[in-house]
């Protein structure tokens, strides 16, 4: 039962006391959520995963997260996902070989090695952060993509961003670029499916990649709402498609929808393009101040993957470590991690 298994989390939790920290990522479930030691967005977590002392780090979210939290942590570390199918589908939509092939396929055009700085968003297996570190690239989270950007044009004056074009393209047009010069790359076609002329003058070239939980937000979400609340103010991730950022009031990470919302005047008016646990969360969160905040889509939108991660999960893996046996280990072999780390160090320096 229930009761059961959160109970049993609890008492293995006691029983390890400071060895095993627990990070939880927003759009965690909140049957798991409420037992985190400490949440944040992919950039926060992070950063928690590189500065915890704990023996254990038992990563309430996606797979990538964990590897993440691996490459950064002290080799004597140990990252664990309690459940391994707890994948992400865009992280899934770009791999290392078709990465390799692009990066074959520009050199007919220019060698990308002096002309394009990589750049990962996170949600990203270790190998293509490896890449970029290899190709004098960096990772970027959606808090951070825009001083990314900066950085990597400062080095190179195009970029290769994958695996999420609507993140791109929504970076790319705050900072003035023109959409002509952000042509979607089509890693299952010859050349990205671009012409040349196309390729020589792009700023960026948009990875075909896109988040299947955030695609279901949609423009007439927002229209629909506002005129029958035009006071509402609408606030999404940037995952989400360029009409729906556009017609946004403001766009950002997780943790960004979390804090403008706090802050916001009491009895404001919300609508949130972005996962349903978090939506609902900070919806109970916020009533006390008679704030109302209200999902986007008619349907349910959920990261099913992350919500793969249930008590049960949790609690066989902690009840494990209690008897000093570790399963599910997330281990990026050491050649490829030291080269995503410094993909992801760079990402640390700059943000
Ligand atoms: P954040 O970095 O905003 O937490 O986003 C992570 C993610 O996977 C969104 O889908
Ligand atoms: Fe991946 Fe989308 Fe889930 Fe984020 S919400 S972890 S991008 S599938």
């Amino acid at each position: 039962a229930d009761e059961d298994c959160e109970a049993r989390i609890v008492a293995a939790k006691a029983a390890l006391g400071k060895r095993a920290v627990i990070l939880g990522h927003h759009y965690q479930r909140a049957d798991v959520y409420k037992h985190a030691d400490l949440t944040g967005d992919s950039l926060k977590l992070s950063r928690l995963a590189a500065s915890t002392a704990a023996d254990y780090i038992v990563f309430c979210g996606v797979h990538f997260m964990a590897e993440v939290a691996d490459i950064l942590s002290r080799p004597e570390q140990i990252s664990i996902l309690p459940d391994l199918n707890a994948g992400c589908s865009m992280a899934d939509m770009a791999n290392l070989a078709k990465v390799e092939r692009a990066w074959r396929e520009l050199s007919e055009v220019f060698d990308p090695d002096e002309q394009v700085t990589p750049v990962t968003y996170i949600n990203s297996a270790a190998d293509l952060k490896a890449f970029c570190g290899e190709h004098g690239g960096i990772v970027c989270t959606s808090t951070n993509a825009r001083k990314i950007l900066e950085w990597s044009f400062a080095q190179q004056p195009k970029v290769l961003f994958f695996p999420d074009q609507h993140l791109g393209r929504w970076t790319g047009h705050k900072m003035g670029i023109p959409l002509e010069e952000m042509p979607v790359w089509d890693p299952d076609e010859p050349m990205g499916g671009l012409e040349v002329e196309q390729i020589r003058k792009a700023k960026i070239l948009l990875w075909k990649g896109h988040c299947s939980v955030h695609q279901m937000f949609q423009a007439s979400h927002i229209l629909r709402y506002k005129s029958q609340y035009p006071d509402a103010i609408v606030i999404s991730h940037p995952e989400c498609n360029f009409d729906v950022c556009r017609l946004s009031d403001y766009v950002g990470s997780t943790e960004f929808i979390i804090k403008t919302i706090a802050e916001a005047p009491p009895g404001t008016r919300w609508l949130v393009g972005t996962e349903l646990n978090l939506v609902n969360r900070i919806a109970e969160q916020f009533k006390p101040e008679g704030k109302i905040v209200q999902f986007m889509a008619p349907t349910v939108c959920m990261c099913s993957t992350m919500a793969r991660i249930d008590p049960q999960h949790l609690a066989w893996t902690l009840e494990n470590l209690v008897q000093g046996k570790v399963v599910n280990q997330i281990t990026v072999p050491e050649e490829e991690a030291a080269l995503a780390r410094l993909a992801l160090e760079r990402m640390l320096q700059v943000s």
